[in-house]
């Protein structure tokens, strides 16, 4: 056969063959394999050019495994035997020791003495922009014809058009890689009510689209919001901004380095994640009115009840202090909603309620007594704190009206147990009865305190109620 047929058959059926795939990797693999066979080497290595970085970095071999990957051997344009033919934009072929030439570089996890000779040809994108190098490699020695010269600048050059499309369509997929994440973050935005869900989303596409070991969102407060995964050798941290102001941080980690394509990513997923997070607490805040407005139903469904049982109490009213009664019952359920409403959080600190209530039930009763407290810090569920709200304002206003001169409040934890008790110097209770006072202090304790109720006299009198916390 005339070399010239052989030549053009061989070019074609590389060319064919690497152009089988868009897949950069693929299609380099595919060089590597093809040319080695073409050209009846031992080996081949093939270099993309990092135009950011300026370097060549080994991306495909045939005949040779590379050990560590993760160390991919790479070279400046100038540097090593195929960075020259890369830097002079032209062959460089050595027939035999090829590894004992001054140009040589050595890469302790590429074994390459084991051959003899080398052809490296510069990859050139329509004749001029670097778009690599590669190499063939023989054990024996070997003296490269011009022919086999031409033979591998001829199918470099289409090499290089190829690899140009591989390229071309690795964006366009980054690019629809990143809508759909972008996409997929803006469902879980307007779709979930909640913010956890958003949050979660955000955090798992950043984990998706960045191949990322491990995610997580840091909130202004440093508070870390929803981490998965793990940590590694990497990270990249990009903050959220929201109206120039930065409310919180997106980290994400890996074993290899981030590119600036991931930055750029994270920046994208990053602006998506602070309209969720802002979006989301503004649904949270919602919410949290909706909490509030409920709870005020159900105490004022609470106040209509009171009023009820006292207006079945057999005795006779004196309608003056059935009213002053009622005032005093509304007023510890106001003090309950002014607690829970300047705090935003679900629990009630009892010590504070405890402390509102006698300021305003002494003063509002103008009882000239001498009432002290000593509160420890206990806390109780919004409900519950309004339960015991009732019942210590019944029991302090029993001390009042009924006791002695010196009252003493205690808001003790023992145990797992809250334990409230109103001490007074008074004469006692003698012959326990039920008002509406007590009847409302025993119900509110069995039924919604789930706690127990103890009235004691001696001397004077101590009522103490026990709930657990
Ligand atoms: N600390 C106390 N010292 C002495 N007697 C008390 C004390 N607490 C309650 N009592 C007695 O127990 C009774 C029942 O109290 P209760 O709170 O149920 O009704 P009330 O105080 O009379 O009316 P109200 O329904 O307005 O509270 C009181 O009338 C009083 O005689
Ligand atoms: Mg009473």
């Amino acid at each position: 056969m005339d070399y010239r047929e052989r030549h053009v058959r061989l070019l074609t059926e590389t060319i064919e063959a690497v152009n089988s795939s868009l897949d950069l990797e693929e299609v380099l693999e595919l060089v590597a394999t093809k040319v080695a066979n073409a050209l009846e080497a031992d080996a081949c290595f093939v270099y993309l050019y990092d135009a950011r970085v300026g370097e060549l970095v080994l991306r495909a071999t045939f005949g040779t495994k590379v050990e560590e990957m993760t160390h991919r051997p790479r070279m400046r344009p100038g540097e090593g035997i195929t960075g020259t033919a890369a830097e002079l934009r032209a062959p460089v072929a050595l027939p035999k020791q090829a590894h004992l030439d001054p140009r040589f570089k050595n890469f302790p996890n590429l074994p390459e003495d084991e051959y003899e000779s080398i052809l490296a040809v510069p990859i050139l994108a329509r004749g001029e922009r670097l778009e690599g190098a590669l190499n063939v490699r023989t054990r024996e020695p070997r003296e490269f014809t011009a022919d086999e010269i031409d033979l591998l600048l001829a199918i470099a050059a289409q090499v290089a058009q190829s690899i140009e499309h591989a390229k071309l369509y690795a964006e366009a997929q980054r690019r629809v890689h990143e809508l759909e994440a972008l996409a997929r973050i803006s469902e879980a935005v307007s779709e979930s009510l909640y913010l956890e869900e958003s949050l979660e989303a955000i955090v798992k596409t950043t984990m998706d689209a960045l191949h990322a070991t491990g995610a997580a969102l840091v909130l202004e407060d440093g508070k870390i919001a929803w981490p998965e995964g793990r940590a590694d050798a990497h990270a990249i941290r990009q903050p959220l901004r929201w109206r120039g102001r930065q409310i919180g941080e997106l980290v994400a980690d890996r074993a290899t380095p981030f590119t600036q394509d991931d930055r750029e990513l994270l920046a994208s997923i990053a602006q998506h994640a602070a309209v969720a997070l802002e979006h989301g607490r503004a649904v949270l805040r919602g919410v949290l009115a909706q909490e509030i407005h409920h709870r005020v139903k159900n105490n004022l469904q609470t106040v209509a009840s009171l009023l009820r049982l006292q207006a079945r109490a057999e005795d006779d009213i004196d309608p003056r202090k059935a009213l002053e009664d009622s005032v005093n019952r509304i007023l510890a359920i106001a003090a309950v909603h002014e607690v829970l409403t300047e705090r935003r959080d679900e629990d009630v600190d009892l010590a504070e309620l405890v402390e509102r209530l006698r300021a305003m039930l002494v003063q509002g009763l103008g009882a000239a007594r001498e009432v002290d407290a000593a509160l420890e810090p206990v806390s109780l569920g919004g409900n519950r704190a309004t339960a015991l709200a009732l019942v210590f304002s019944e029991l302090l206003q029993n001390a009042l009206e009924h006791g002695g001169p010196h009252v003493h409040v205690e808001l003790q934890r023992q145990n797992g147990e809250g334990i409230l008790a109103i001490a007074d110097d008074g004469r006692g209770i003698g012959e326990p009865k039920n008002g509406t006072g007590l009847s409302i202090v025993r119900a509110l304790v069995r039924d919604e305190l789930r706690g127990s109720f103890d009235l004691r006299s001696d001397g004077g009198t101590r009522a103490e109620v026990r709930f657990p916390v």
